[in-house]
């Protein structure tokens, strides 16, 4: 918590950003009003980066106006380091490894977390401070908030914002209540005897490898929040809520899906998918009828198949882009199995071309039929459970 201080114009021009689809319940408006983003954001950052095009670099100190636009946007999420830390700004990485989650998207996750005041809350992934600084307000003064980042720049980085906003104190407890950790948050414990009541990950969860830990060391009723992913797909956003038997149960919230960068130690094996000779001779060809176009494009039906399909990634091709037919490929990185579906929309048959040892357009075609065969039912559907011995996902009979 943070002395009380008047709402910057930004800050007010974020919430009205926020409040555009509805509403803040009170307690959560009050804190995105207390937290400044412009405290956690770093002067040199990019943003605006898609699937398609690059993210732009911006420095404070050249464009403040630009970078007050950009970090007052409620929808935009801000990168803060690419390649854990490997590369220097304005360079670009490969693959961001830190960033500030669209305020959206915060919100949205808190809203699924549902901090009360007086919770000890556990954060997975510090990042810039600032959702640490917005449960810190939500919790109050009889609450407290560990956060766990696993990289020491980025973590002392986010220890001295939290520390300048008065909610860490430098030395010992304090008034301050967040204390910010620099360790990997599969093996962070309470500090005392007193476990967890809320655990948020703001990293991506593998599907089936949650740590254990986090169950462990939350009582009976406290919740679980974590973004998970697949190989083939992320998007479940799930909300397990810890048992007296040890296990954590719960669904996909069933209007957010979202997707995060994975937890440092759990970064799937990346896909060569540009490289795939999709249109190679010496792969096996046969034809289909069977479209997965419209699948892989809806979260459903790309979940199905990601929990069916392990060790698989895709990507979709409109026509005129990689080749004047649009295409799907699919690539197993660690046998380095491919496959290439290609073909007009709706013109009859499409050419499926496999190669390596597994056949994974049947893999995901069969992944099609039987989930069809379920009547496709939503996200949401799917039981998770998290206990000592094993992790389940599946869909009730
Ligand atoms: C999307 S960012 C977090 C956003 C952050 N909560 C905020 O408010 O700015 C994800 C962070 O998780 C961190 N991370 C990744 N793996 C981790 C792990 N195993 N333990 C703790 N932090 C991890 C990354 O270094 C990165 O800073």
């Amino acid at each position: 918590m943070a002395k009380v201080t008047a709402a910057t114009e930004g800050t007010r021009t974020l919430v009205a950003g926020l409040e555009e689809s509805g509403p803040l319940p009170a307690a959560y408006r009050s804190a995105f009003l207390a937290v400044d983003r412009a405290d956690f954001i770093p002067d040199r950052i990019w943003y605006g980066g898609d699937e398609k095009d690059e993210d732009t670099p911006l420095d404070r100190a050249m464009d403040p106006q630009q970078w007050s636009t950009v970090v007052y946007d409620a929808t935009m999420p801000i990168v803060t380091q690419w390649d854990d830390g490997a590369v220097m700004w304005p360079e670009q990485g490969v693959r961001p490894t830190s960033s500030a989650s669209a305020p959206t998207v915060v919100a949205d996750m808190l809203r699924v977390l549902g901090p009360e005041p007086g919770d000890r809350v556990l954060e997975i992934g510090t990042g810039t401070g600032y959702n640490a600084a917005l449960l810190s307000e939500i919790v109050g003064r009889s609450g407290d908030v560990i956060t766990t980042e696993v990289d020491l720049t980025v973590a002392g980085q986010a220890r001295e914002r939290l520390i300048a906003t008065g909610r860490e104190a430098r030395f010992g407890a304090g008034m301050a209540n967040v204390l910010t950790l620099g360790r990997d948050g599969g093996a962070v414990a309470p500090v005392d005897d007193r476990p967890w009541d809320r655990v948020i990950a703001t990293a991506g969860v593998p599907l089936g490898r949650m740590p254990y830990g986090w169950v462990h060391h939350t009582r009976p009723g406290g919740v679980i929040v974590a973004p998970m992913f697949a190989d083939f797909t992320s998007d479940p956003l799930v909300r397990l809520v810890v048992g007296n038997d040890g296990v954590a149960r719960g669904h996909a919230d069933s209007r957010l899906t979202v997707g995060f960068m994975a937890l440092r130690s759990q970064r799937p094996n990346r896909a060569a998918l540009n490289r795939v000779p999709w249109d190679a001779e010496t792969a096996d060809l046969t034809h289909t009828t069977v479209d997965i176009w419209d699948p892989l494009h809806h979260p459903d039906w790309c979940w199905a198949v990601a929990v069916a399909v392990p060790s698989c990634r895709f990507d979709t091709y409109p026509a005129g882009t990689r080749s004047a037919s649009r295409l799907v490929l699919l690539e197993d990185p660690v046998s380095r199995s491919w496959a290439s579906i290609h073909g007009q929309e709706g013109h009859g048959e499409l050419a499926v071309r496999q190669a390596g040892p597994r056949r994974l357009a049947d893999e995901v075609f069969a992944a099609i039929r039987w989930f069809a065969r379920r009547g496709a039912p939503p996200l949401h559907s799917w039981l998770w459970e998290v206990g000592p011995d094993r992790q389940t996902v599946t869909l009730p009979d």
